[in-house]
């Protein structure tokens, strides 16, 4: 069954507790920590994470947009990250590896993100060792834009290597999802739907989830 991640970039930081009990029926919480420097924006960091992680016990699933991500992979780890996506486009690949190592020494899950400009071939290097492949349908950096259908066919190429490589590596995206491009995007392969604005902006969070799970269906 596909799983959905709320992304509390949507959310009133102000009242960040309640909205994340908000979304409490969701499988993971989509953690988006930006730096400035890799995407065009400033959102949180370490001492944020650890205080969710005392705040919840659902599954934290932590979005890292910022450039050398090995830098702080451990810090994110002991605030107490359940796993960690790093941009393939932040850093070399030896350093990349480095940060992906960091993450198994700390019992944390390894994923990889990539921008809708890097090809789905850029994951050959790392996919047998990866939990998830984040695949963006946006340009990294901002909640509430519009659906890149030109992802489908990277989501695509994603899910055939994962099939041939390494078939239990979830497949998540991230950006834009909304009842009817959550059913492109599983009709595609992904198997983890981020959503920001598709969630906190309806009435009804609790229901919005279940409105995503159906496009399942
Ligand atoms: C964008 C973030 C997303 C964002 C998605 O850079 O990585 O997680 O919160 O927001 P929506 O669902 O509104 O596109
Ligand atoms: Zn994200």
């Amino acid at each position: 069954m596909v799983k959905i991640a709320p992304s509390i970039l949507s959310a009133d930081f102000c009242n960040l507790e309640r909205d994340i009990r908000r979304v409490s029926t969701a499988d993971w919480l989509h953690v988006d920590v930006m730096d400035g420097a890799f995407v065009p924006n400033l959102t949180i960091g370490v001492p944020v994470v650890a205080s969710i992680r005392k705040h919840t016990e659902m599954f934290l699933d932590v979005h890292l947009m910022i450039d050398k991500p090995v830098r702080y992979v451990e810090q994110f780890c002991k605030a107490g990250a359940d796993l960690l996506s790093v941009h393939l486009e932040a850093d070399h690949p030896t350093r990349i590896a480095d940060a992906l190592h960091a993450m198994e020494a700390n019992g944390v899950k390894k994923a990889v993100a990539l921008r809708p400009i890097t090809s789905a071939k850029a994951v050959l290097p790392y996919i047998e060792q990866l939990d998830m492949v984040l695949v963006m349908t946006v340009e990294p950096g901002f909640g509430g834009q519009k659906f890149m259908e030109s992802q489908l066919d990277t989501i695509r190429e994603v899910r055939a290597l994962i099939d041939k490589y390494n078939p239990a590596c979830e497949l998540e995206v991230d950006g834009g999802i909304a009842p009817g491009t959550a059913e492109q995007v599983i009709e595609a392969g992904a198997t983890v739907l981020v959503a920001g604005s598709a969630v906190y902006g309806a009435e009804d969070p609790a229901k919005a989830i279940e409105l995503l799970r159906g496009s399942a269906s």
